[in-house]
C-alpha cells in the first residue's frame, strides 16, 4: 500500500479509539497507535500500564505486536495520537521496534488529540544509523 495516496483518517480513528480505551491509572498519560499493515490492514494498541510499573507497556508495542499476531509483517504506516503540546513521539524501545518492521518509506505520524496532525517522520530520522535485520 502505497502511503502516500490514501488519507490518513483510518488510521487516526482507530488509533483515537485506542487512546480513549488506555490503561494509564498512574502516569495519567493516554496513548492510542495504529499501524497499516502491507496488506492494508489496521492494527491498533493502547498503553497498559501496570501497578509494577516497569511491567507496564506502550501503545506502538501493543500496535505491533497485534500486527504480527495476524499476520502483518510489514509497517507502512503508523499514527501515535497523545494529548500534549509537544508530539507524543516514541520512546527509544518502540522506536527500534518501528524499525524492526518498517523501512525508509515507513511513516510516523504524531496526533494531538485536540489540535491533530503535528508532524510526521521517517525511522531514520528517529532513529539513525539504527541497528536492524539487515544487520544479522
Ligand atoms: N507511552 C506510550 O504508550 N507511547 C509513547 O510514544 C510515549 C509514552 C506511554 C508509556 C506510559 O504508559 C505513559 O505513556 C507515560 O510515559
Amino acid at each position: 500500500m502505497n502511503a502516500k495516496t490514501h488519507s490518513l483518517d483510518p488510521l487516526i480513528a482507530s488509533a483515537t479509539e485506542a487512546y480513549h480505551h488506555a490503561y494509564a491509572p498512574y502516569s495519567r498519560f493516554l496513548v492510542g497507535a495504529a499501524v497499516l499493515d502491507e496488506h492494508g490492514v489496521i492494527h491498533s494498541g493502547c498503553n497498559v500500564e501496570n501497578a509494577a510499573y516497569p511491567s507496564g507497556s506502550c501503545a506502538e508495542e501493543q500496535a505491533i505486536g497485534s500486527m504480527v499476531a495476524q499476520g502483518g509483517r510489514r509497517i507502512c504506516e503508523i499514527v501515535i495520537v497523545g494529548r500534549s503540546e509537544a508530539p507524543v513521539t516514541p520512546c527509544g524501545a518502540c522506536r527500534q521496534r518501528i524499525r524492526e518492521f518498517g523501512d525508509a518509506q515507513t511513516q510516523i505520524h504524531v496526533v494531538d488529540l485536540d489540535r491533530g496532525l503535528q508532524r510526521s517522520y521517517t525511522i531514520e530520522e528517529l532513529l539513525p544509523e539504527a541497528f536492524g535485520p539487515e544487520n544479522f
